[in-house]
């Protein structure tokens, strides 16, 4: 596995491959890596010939007050753990190359970006869009992963690969969960063990949404009542939302009908932030 750390370079790099004919796959990730970020590799793997994996915490999609010098950096491990799931190269930028003294553009998809985590967290998708632009420019993909964990960030990006017309192809990765229903993120090394316990609630919750919708449950109203007391139940985890959207246009929607509906959830559980999500639909119900 090669290692890059200058833009420059990676640029190099990729019209190199290019020139060569091989397809670059592209896993962008704020490292801190867990199985999840290693399954989207895998995916990746199977459809490019050469796969760059980045690791950048990106400072501009976190707001005042939230954890950008807390979030986990593990760099050795990181490189460890992408070259043994198959990872050609792994690129990681520094903040002041990326971000030089005086930069001010803005990718921005306005709309989806202001609602659910945007009511939440008002700049943080203009940071994730502004720094994924940058990081295809830098990487130049055929093909870029991303995960279902963040399924607003999947739309997100779809939107604007659509409205600027890039070249890439998008695919999108499963949630990888721990055996006890977890979703994996780099955030749950902040959760004490009865944090832990507690944050269990969420994917139980999603849990119950889809045994509702298999017996034939439909109406939105009682489906969220039911999760949002779920999630309650203990009163140690505060929920932000909890909101069954179409999954295109993330519009609230009252019936769950055959097409797919997006349930997502963010709760807090002390200090931590975590998100999950499920998708549902009448006939068949995927996790
Ligand atoms: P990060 O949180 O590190 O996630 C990197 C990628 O891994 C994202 O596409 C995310 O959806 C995916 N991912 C995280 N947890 C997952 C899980 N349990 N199962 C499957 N996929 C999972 O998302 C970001 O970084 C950043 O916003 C980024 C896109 C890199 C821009 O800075």
């Amino acid at each position: 596995m090669k290692t890059i750390t200058s833009i420059t370079e990676m640029q190099r790099e990729a019209e190199r491959l290019r020139a060569e004919g091989l397809r670059i796959g592209f896993v962008p990730t704020m490292g801190s890596l867990h199985e999840g970020h290693l399954d989207l590799l895998r995916l990746s793997r199977r459809h490019a010939d050469v796969v760059v994996m980045s690791v950048f915490v990106n400072p501009t999609q976190f707001g005042a007050g939230e954890d950008f010098t807390l979030y986990p950096r593990n760099p050795e491990r990181d490189a460890r753990l992408a070259e043994d799931a198959g990872c050609d190269i792994l690129f990681s930028p520094d903040a002041d190359e990326v971000y030089p003294p005086g930069a001010s553009t803005w990718v921005q998809v306005e709309g989806p970006d202001a609602i659910l985590e945007g009511t939440f967290r008002p700049t943080h998708f203009r940071g994730v869009t502004t720094v994924v632009t940058m990081l295809f420019h830098m990487v130049k993909p055929h093909h870029a992963v991303f995960g279902q964990k963040d399924a607003q960030q999947a739309l997100i990006i779809r939107r604007m690969v659509r409205d600027l017309h890039m070249d890439i192809e998008l695919l999108v990765a499963p949630t990888r969960r721990d055996p006890d229903g977890l979703a994996m993120s780099s955030r749950n090394t902040y959760l004490s063990e009865s944090a832990r316990a507690e944050a269990l609630a969420i994917s139980r919750s999603l849990r119950l949404a889809q045994r509702y919708v298999v017996d034939g449950g439909r109406d939105a109203q009682a489906l969220l009542r039911m999760v949002s007391d779920e999630l309650t139940r203990t009163g140690a985890l505060i929920p932000d939302y909890v909101a069954l959207v179409d999954t295109d246009t993330l519009e609230a929607i009252e019936r769950i009908g055959t097409t797919p509906v997006l349930l997502a959830i963010a709760a807090r559980v002390g200090k931590t932030r975590l998100i999950d999500n499920t998708i549902l639909r009448a006939e068949t119900i995927e996790s």
